[in-house]
């Protein structure tokens, strides 16, 4: 059997473990102490069995971080319509079941640029790691190894991209915020190619960051002594010109990431833009724009096959990535609950929270009769 196939018997095995008493081992800095074997992370005793879903890691995360960091990573832009109505999208959107099909096995492998994802969840780029957990992104791409996802390294990151190789067991992507020093942009693209990563993805919704009023209100700073190695000099205003100059040198796949009008999805294919993250940034940055499930079946139109598809924003249950794959995106990304994994728990953290969304994902599969990828389309989406 292939490892991408889960059967029954692995999912009742993974349920059990996520929902019942079973500890996950911690690894890195990490010890087991006193009677209950609770780890130990960087001084503190971490229990993550009572967590069930990624809102209970959210809960905890508050829990464990300063106001001021849980505003960074909880917080939209102004009012928050856009933060709100991805959520309730999702929630909107009703499923359509089909019974008495063999979902004995379950495949949830995709393919992505020629690489085999054992399943289509990676992790969105989120920056300033450090500033959530000690490790800081470390100790994500530890857990992201763990839970075999793939990590899209942030150009915030607050860890050299070096010291992230070395500790990652599984591909990692590189996310780009191109800066106006043209030759240090295209510097750090030929990094992250030389230091392996698979591919590119160039933030395009962000010319200027958005009415970030929650992080005004706490006053965010990055603290004393954590900095971001690759955040020098001031964001280059990228332009379609820009992006061809990127496109013309890179030697990995690019996708555009925060793409929401099918237009400009038309203009990326046009230029050679290997793929496209349907993003709004999870209402970061342009307040009132729409949920990316409700944009999500226009691109997937207007795209038409042409090149891969990718959608992040809200996605919060298995039943979700099932929609998002059920409206054509190939693969979906989450972001704040991998900070909230991160903050709760590091690297065990950031593993449990994709193992309880992988683990929903396949529950929402075999629920809705489809035994693998190809077989999610939209007649399971009740019209
Ligand atoms: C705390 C935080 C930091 C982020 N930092 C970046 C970043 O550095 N680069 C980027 O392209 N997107 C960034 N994003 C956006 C994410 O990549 C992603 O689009 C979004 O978080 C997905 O929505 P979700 O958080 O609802 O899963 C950030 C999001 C959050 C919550």
């Amino acid at each position: 059997m292939s490892k991408n196939k889960t059967t029954r018997r692995d999912l009742l095995k993974t349920i059990t473990a996520l929902t019942g008493g079973a500890m996950i081992p911690f690894g890195g800095q990490s010890q087991i102490v006193g009677q209950n074997k609770l780890p130990i992370i960087n001084g503190d005793p971490v229990d993550l069995s009572d967590i069930i879903n990624l809102f209970d890691f959210e809960k905890m995360a508050e829990g464990k971080m300063t106001k001021m960091v849980y505003e960074y990573v909880a917080s939209g832009a102004a009012d928050e319509f856009t933060v709100r109505w991805n959520r309730q999208a999702f929630d909107a959107l009703k499923i359509n079941p089909s019974v008495l099909n063999d979902v004995s096995k379950l495949d949830t492998a995709v393919t992505l640029f020629g690489h085999k994802l054992a399943y289509p969840i990676l992790i969105a780029p989120t920056a300033f790691h450090k500033i959530m957990h000690p490790e800081g992104e470390l100790a994500t791409a530890k857990g992201a190894g763990k839970a075999k996802a793939i990590y899209v390294v942030s150009s915030f990151t607050t860890t050299a991209l070096e010291e992230i190789k070395k500790v990652a067991t599984e591909p990692l992507w590189f996310q780009l915020y191109a800066r106006d020093d043209k030759e240090f942009t295209k510097n750090l693209v030929q990094k992250a190619e030389t230091l392996g990563c698979r591919a590119l993805c160039i933030t395009v919704d962000t010319p200027v960051a958005g009415a970030r009023d929650r992080q005004a209100r706490v006053k965010f700073k990055l603290p004393e002594g954590i900095n971001a190695p690759y955040r020098v000099g001031e964001s280059l205003s990228i332009t379609w010109k820009e992006m061809e100059w990127l496109i013309s040198f890179a030697k990995i796949p690019v996708l555009l990431k925060g793409i929401l009008n099918p237009d400009d999805a038309e203009k990326a294919i046009k230029i050679g833009a290997s793929g496209i993250i349907v993003s709004n940034h999870s209402g970061r940055n342009l307040d009132t724009v729409p949920a990316t499930i409700e944009v999500l079946p226009r691109i997937v139109e207007r795209v038409n096959k042409r090149i891969p598809i990718l959608m992040d924003g809200g996605i919060r249950r298995g039943t979700d990535v099932l929609k998002a794959i059920a409206f054509g995106a190939n693969a979906v990304l989450v972001g704040k609950p991998i900070c909230f994994g991160l903050a709760s728990g590091g690297a065990e953290g950031v593993t449990k929270t994709l193992e309880i969304l992988r683990a929903e994902f396949e529950m929402a599969m075999a629920l809705t009769g489809r035994a693998n990828i190809a077989s999610i389309d939209q007649s399971l989406i009740w019209k």
